[in-house]
């Protein structure tokens, strides 16, 4: 009973959040590296460069004007810059998380670091970077998982293609995963194509200007053929890879027994079901074509596309669980908080982390059961976590009790679903194992770790690493493979 021996605990992270070094070694810029910190008052800014000339900035969910490309400006603070500098860090944060058992890692791959401009450009000192970071997770037994693309592209591809709208990204992309399948198919096994591919929709994460639905869902397809090209090409390059997708899983109940609010949250689920239905059964399910029909958008596909979709389906689900939420018929008659990438509807039953995301971890076992019941493939807990604000004691110390408590709730609710529910879980990385910059707001204060990162909202800090009373508990669950949650 319990999680099974070979169970993959460990921790998350994204290169964008984590990895600073945003010139050094050759790297490119992405499209990140042109987007502001800010806070929960104050939204992160895209700063751009008109067809004129003239330099501007919107807010992360607008659309940029036509032919405006990303824009670095010298004034502005940008968190991807430095981040908290995993480049020139790795060893030391690979020691710290060997030190806690770690069993495997995951991070992602910077595109622009090992393709400078997204097309089929090799930077040699890029692929030499990942190689000696997994080098130094498998000298200590830690098996790396690894996001292809975690909410970013190089920027290039944005400015002179239009990202994702443009279908020849499907070939520089699979250029991209060749390139790294083919160095790294006796290190890496685990491998995970989109990021939270149900929330990519703007420039700065898929590199289209318009945000428009019809243009999103264009580039949804082609993302989801891209996907499956690269599942299938990276089972030719080394028959073990297990490939998987990554969602982001946010359940919503029911606000009432009204038949109605029971529509409505069927229809906020199954919209972050159609990314798996596609990814996991190889079709779009029947009510997407509906709605694109209703809607007016079409996709256009190449013939081949749809027997690709079908050939390119996943070996697991991943997906990162943080809150649930709740729908209802009635917006006006509710309260809504905050969320992971748009507002959720306040359930009175829940309470909130100080950034307004619901609390609970029931939902997380409701969610395996579903997810597993519905799919049938293994699934993968790629992030999960409690975004707070750690105060150092006057001894230096960082005295998380609050992310011992929600992850000792999370974790036995994860073993609800294995032994009771039956689920194929293979493993748990808690988000932000080591403090990252936060990406729905750019902060350094609302932090993840285990270990703490001395760096501030506006890049000033030594970055040095300190272990959270969290780092020793979680070493513990480790030990013990998800036994002893005591406190
Ligand atoms: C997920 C992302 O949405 O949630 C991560 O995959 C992100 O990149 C995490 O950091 C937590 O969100 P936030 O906004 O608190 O950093």
């Amino acid at each position: 009973m319990g999680f099974p021996k070979d169970f993959l605990w460990g921790g998350a992270t994204a290169a964008n959040q984590y990895e600073g070094g945003y010139l050094s070694g050759g790297k490119g810029l992405s499209t990140l590296d042109a987007i502001t910190g800010g806070n929960k008052d104050q939204p992160r800014m895209i700063t751009f460069k008109t067809k004129e000339g003239e330099i501007k900035e919107v807010t992360r969910s607008e659309s940029l004007p036509e032919g405006a490309v990303g824009y670095v400006d010298p004034e502005k603070y940008y968190p991807s810059h430095v981040a908290t500098d995993f480049y020139h860090h790795y060893k030391e944060d690979i020691a710290l998380f060997a030190e806690m058992g770690f069993k495997c890692f995951r991070l992602s791959i910077s595109w622009a670091r090992i393709c400078p401009k997204g097309t089929d450009e090799i930077n040699e000192e890029g692929l030499k970077f990942y190689e000696a970071v997994f080098d130094e997770c498998l000298k200590y037994g830690i098996e790396p998982v690894v996001t292809i693309n975690h909410f970013d592209i190089p920027m290039y591809l944005a400015d002179h293609y239009d990202g994702w709208s443009n279908r020849k990204v499907i070939d520089y992309f699979l250029f991209f995963c060749e390139t790294i399948f083919t160095r790294y198919k006796e290190k890496v096994k685990y491998w995970m194509t989109f990021n939270e591919i149900n929330f990519l929709r703007s420039w700065t994460q898929i590199g289209i200007h318009s945000s428009e639905a019809q243009s999103k869902y264009q580039a949804v397809h082609h993302l989801f053929v891209a996907s499956a090209k690269a599942v299938q090409l990276g089972h030719q390059i080394n028959p073990d890879f297990q490939i998987g997708m990554m969602v982001a899983y946010i359940p919503s109940y029911p606000m009432t027994s009204r038949p109605e609010d029971v529509l409505e949250a069927l229809q906020f689920n199954r919209e972050q079901e159609f990314y798996i239905d596609v990814q996991v059964k190889g079709y779009y399910p029947a009510h997407k074509i509906k709605q694109f029909e209703r809607e007016g958008i079409t996709i256009v596909k190449e013939p081949e596309d749809d027997a690709i979709i079908a050939a390119g389906t996943v070996d697991y689900i991943g997906f990162s669980y943080y809150m649930s939420t709740a729908s209802t018929a009635n917006p006006e008659n509710v309260k809504y908080v905050g969320g992971n990438q748009m507002p959720a509807v306040k359930n009175p039953y829940l309470e909130e982390s100080e950034w307004g995301w619901a609390v609970d971890p029931l939902g997380l076992r409701i969610s395996l059961a579903r997810l597993y019941d519905r799919y049938n493939v293994p699934l993968f807990i790629v992030e999960n976590g409690f975004g707070a604000v750690d105060e150092l004691t006057i001894d230096g110390q960082i005295i998380d009790d609050y992310r011992i408590d929600y992850f000792a709730r999370h974790i036995a609710a994860m073993k609800d679903a294995v032994e009771l529910d039956g689920v194929d879980l293979i493993g748990y990385t808690p988000w932000g194992c080591i403090d990252v910059v936060s990406s729905g707001t750019g902060e350094m204060k609302k932090r993840y770790g285990f270990i703490y990162v001395d760096m501030d909202d506006n890049g000033h800090g030594s970055l040095k690493r300190m272990k959270k009373k969290s780092f020793d508990w979680y070493k513990q669950v480790i030990a013990s493979n998800g036994e002893n949650l005591a406190k």
